[in-house]
């Protein structure tokens, strides 16, 4: 019984310091419910996922995509109303062009959780048109069909979705954004993939950076337009139109290259963008003073629920990069420095996003009781004390 008390008594307090943060923070934003977020987990000091869950919950992130699909984590948000985008990735392509193999991945990682996860998507390859594997790249609609064929016989085709993500190389031109296309080699690959798209109504995902093109060539390239910051803007020859922002010249960029396809018909989605907060020396605006100005202020635009000047009714839709920072990924510095927040839950830069990770602890089953769960054993607390 005592052991029960302080339990409880550690579970009030949490959730005491759980509300001081609500309270006490005026200026903090809000990841408005369409926000999602990146939950990479390439490294060796993540929380468990069951702290996680509580941190989220805590940032009011309802939205979460994650590279693979993980049983730890989809457990760990059960009940939580968290909508998850799942992955299968690169080196599962291949394997998936058999229906049977689809089959029984979609049963071992999707059914077990519906509906009490909710996976809303599976994205199968990432950026599989960048790099020269052809294989994959002829693998990759194959792939997707059969995943698309498998949720359709289990009638879950209108409930989750089947992509891809694509990283914004697929474009050949992309200046100005109403004379963009993809880029000629790809055709043959992204002609049948957009009548796929059109067919199971699913979106067309792509991993935009200003940063790198930002880094590629920073006496040129205006970093008030990257950033989000005040800007004359850049005018469109063709249509008008004027974009005050390089991320919304990319959405409209890839709009264009789909309807030169001949698609209207299908929605485009960020399914990753973010800055850099370090780097190494050649790497160029990797830093905490720009990656927060990045990010803050494309919070701040999705939350007023802005469209692209090309589609201004259609509100912008991401998923931020990253949760956290990740130590074990290769490549450059600025490839471990894309998390919005360290490991143990601190800021890696201010934009008002304070979380709650909760202490590793004996009692860290009973942590990953969502917040319900929490209110009934706090009551409890309070009628016995
Ligand atoms: C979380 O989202 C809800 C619904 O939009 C909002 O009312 C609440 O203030 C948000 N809380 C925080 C901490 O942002
Ligand atoms: C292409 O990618 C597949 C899956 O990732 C991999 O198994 C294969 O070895 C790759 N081929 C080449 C030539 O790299
Ligand atoms: C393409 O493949 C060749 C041989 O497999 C490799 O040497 C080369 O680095 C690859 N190029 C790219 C851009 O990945
Ligand atoms: C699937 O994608 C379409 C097109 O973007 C979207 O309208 C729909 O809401 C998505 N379905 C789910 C379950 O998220």
């Amino acid at each position: 019984m005592a052991e029960t008390r302080t339990i409880l008594s550690l579970l009030l307090l949490h959730l005491l310091s759980l509300l001081l943060l609500f309270l006490s923070d005026p200026s903090s934003q809000s990841l408005a419910l369409t926000v999602g977020i990146n939950y990479g987990q390439i490294a060796n000091n993540l929380p468990s996922p069951g702290r996680v869950s509580w941190f989220l919950q805590s940032l009011n992130v309802s939205r979460v995509k994650l590279y693979d699909a993980d049983q730890n984590v989809l457990s760990a948000f059960l009940n939580t109303n968290v909508e998850f985008i799942v992955g299968i990735g690169n080196e599962n392509v291949a394997t998936m062009t058999d229906p049977s193999k689809a089959q029984a991945w979609v049963q071992q990682h999707v059914l077990p959780y519906l509906p009490h996860t909710r996976i809303t998507c599976i994205t199968v390859g990432n950026e599989v048109f960048t790099g020269n594997n052809t294989t994959l790249m002829a693998n990759i609609l194959p792939a997707m069909q059969s995943v698309y064929q498998v949720l359709v016989s289990l009638g879950l085709d209108k409930q989750v979705n089947v992509t891809t993500a694509h990283s914004l190389d697929i474009l050949g031109n992309s200046y100005p954004p109403s004379a963009s296309s993809f880029r000629q080699d790809l055709a043959v690959y992204i002609q049948p993939l957009l009548n796929f798209h059109s067919m199971a109504k699913s979106p067309f995902l792509i991993n935009a950076y200003p940063y790198f093109a930002y880094k590629a060539d920073p006496s040129s390239v205006s970093l008030e337009y990257v950033l989000f910051q005040p800007n004359p803007g850049v005018i469109d020859p063709n249509t008008k139109l004027n974009y005050d922002n390089m991320l919304y010249a990319q959405i409209d960029s890839v709009y264009s290259a789909i309807q030169a396809m001949g698609h209207t018909d299908i929605d485009v989605r960020i399914s990753e963008t973010g800055w850099p907060s370090r780097g190494d020396p050649d790497e160029v605006g990797a830093t905490p003073e720009y990656a927060a100005i990045y990010n803050g202020n494309l919070l701040q635009r999705i939350a007023m629920n802005q469209g692209t000047p090309l589609k201004p009714s259609a509100p912008v839709d991401i998923f931020v990069f990253a949760l956290f920072n990740e130590d074990l990924k290769p490549g450059p510095t600025s490839e471990r420095n894309y998390g919005l927040f360290y490991p143990d839950g601190t800021p890696v830069y201010n934009i008002g996003l304070r979380g709650y990770l909760p202490p590793m602890s004996s009692s860290s089953k009973l942590m990953a009781v969502p917040f319900l769960g929490l209110f009934v054993l706090v009551s409890t607390a309070l009628i016995l004390a």
